[in-house]
């Protein structure tokens, strides 16, 4: 399964294309195939031979068709925001981007489901929803531009998964296209299913290697009335960490727990430059914290049970935004931190995830890692999950150091967060760039079952092969 002989698209191949799916949506240009070849992964692209745009089940399941006949590599796209790479097409091939499946086909309201095409995209579905009080709580940072597809392929996250969960606690049933063609569906369209080994939970997170999901029915919840949003600033980013499980030991769920390092702020508030927040200079870190529920004034109680416990990690003046502009100010600033360190500089980033109560130890360990290597690093994320971004900046490393010496550095984080009890993503998935890091986190004997597993669903290893496993 390690050598890959994949046959390359010719002439042939593509009149076969044309012929299922029409000649407008097969794309051969350099241009396109460039446009195709990248996701948000680091500056890397990989053009597929041919970009195929199908719109209907058959269709996928007729090129699957082929593509396994014929042995040719096909990788499955969403919206290209994925930050591991897995939608690169690193072998060629055919790049199969969803896009045209893109329509919400139905509201069960009373069942509170959502029969969903996997191209729609993530926030489109949500506000969708929300006009019938709805609420579908997965929301990556990206997910003004990310698809549902992509979201079940990394089993994404964001912010709000700390109370609600993350993609796959939303799953209840999936319409997959297996390599070899065939159609299935993985699960049923319940709450609860104990009916058979769990295929819709082994396709989430899955990164497109298992099988291309064309449908997905997924649980909805009624949207909360109200959102309390609470921004605590910190003299020591190790306390502001520790605040965090505190949090939840008082009996607190709340809504959102972000933590931005006083670099993450600074860069984003310079990046986005309309919004204006001033921080007092001895402000290392902050947490952004979002109580949300129906009733108010218990809110406001769970509210100063936050504001007591963060007193006690030394926490400053709390700032409460009043209205929705605010709000949505803070969010932005939270959400776009990504972007905005991405612009300024080349970086490396490590999607680490610990147990919750581990997080100070962790945020600790990276900073003296990053202090015998010599680089710098953001840090930021999803703090009520154990969920650290970390970003290793370049600045003025040598390319010699961040070359060799930098997967050193980032092998001492990952053994780090196993040591701790955790793992190597929490939400971006392995995809590409994560791939040789995988034994830090499984034995040989897991790894094999892995490997077995997708030999399973795809014995000639040609949907989106080299992703996850080393
Ligand atoms: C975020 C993305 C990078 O948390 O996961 O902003
Ligand atoms: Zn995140």
């Amino acid at each position: 399964m390690s050598t890959h002989h994949f046959h390359s698209i010719g002439e042939k191949d593509i009149l076969f294309f044309q012929k299922i799916i029409g000649e407008p949506f097969v794309l051969v240009s350099q241009e396109d195939r460039i446009h195709y070849g990248h996701d948000e992964t680091e500056d890397l692209n990989f053009p597929p031979d041919v970009v195929l745009k199908p719109s209907t089940t058959k269709e996928i399941s007729e090129v699957m068709k082929y593509c396994f006949e014929m042995n040719i590599c096909v990788t499955p796209l969403g919206a290209r925001t994925g930050l591991s790479g897995g939608a690169l097409a690193v072998h060629g091939g055919v790049g199969l981007s969803m896009e045209r499946f893109n329509q919400i086909l139905e509201i069960d309201e009373k069942n509170l489901q959502v029969h969903v095409q996997p191209g729609v995209i993530t926030q489109v579905l949500q506000e969708t929803v929300e006009k019938q009080g709805l609420y579908y709580p997965p929301d990556p940072s990206s997910r003004g531009s990310c698809f549902i597809g992509g979201n079940l392929a990394e089993n994404a996250g964001g912010p709000h998964a700390v109370k609600y969960g993350v993609t796959k606690d939303f799953v209840l049933n999936l319409e997959v296209v297996l390599p070899n063609g065939e159609i299935i569906q993985t699960g049923a369209n319940t709450l609860k299913n104990s009916t058979g080994y769990n295929l819709t939970q082994l396709m989430v997170g899955s990164e497109g290697t298992l099988g291309i999901i064309t449908k997905a029915v997924l649980k909805l919840i009624p949207k909360p009335k109200h959102d309390i949003l609470m921004l605590v600033p910190f003299s020591s980013a190790e306390r502001a960490c520790a605040a965090v499980s505190a949090i939840f030991r008082a009996g607190i769920t709340p809504s959102a727990l972000e933590f931005m390092e006083r670099d993450a702020i600074d860069w984003t508030l310079k990046f986005v430059d309309d919004i204006q927040l001033p921080i007092g200079d001895e402000v290392q870190a902050h947490l952004l914290i979002e109580i949300d529920g129906n009733h108010l004034d218990m809110m406001m109680k769970d509210c100063e049970i936050i504001m007591e416990v963060v007193q006690e990690f030394e926490a400053g003046e709390i700032l409460f935004a009043d209205d929705q502009t605010q709000k949505d100010k803070l969010w932005k600033l939270r959400r776009r931190v990504g972007e905005a360190v991405k612009s300024n500089s080349v970086y490396k980033e490590e999607d680490t995830v610990v147990p919750r109560f581990e997080l100070p130890t962790l945020l600790k360990g990276v900073k003296e890692i990053g202090g015998r290597y010599g680089f710098q690093s953001v840090c930021y994320g999803h703090a009520g999950d154990g969920n650290l971004h970390i970003n290793i900046i370049k600045g003025d490393l040598s390319d010699e150091i961040w070359t060799h010496q930098l997967p050193l550095a980032i092998k001492e984080i990952f053994e780090l967060c196993v040591q701790l009890g955790g793992t190597l993503s929490g939400e971006h998935g392995i995809g590409w760039v994560q791939k040789e890091y995988m034994p830090i986190s499984f034995s040989q004997t897991e790894l094999t079952l892995m490997r077995s597993i997708k030999h399973v669903f795809d014995p000639k290893n040609i949907l989106n092969p080299s992703k996850i496993l080393p």
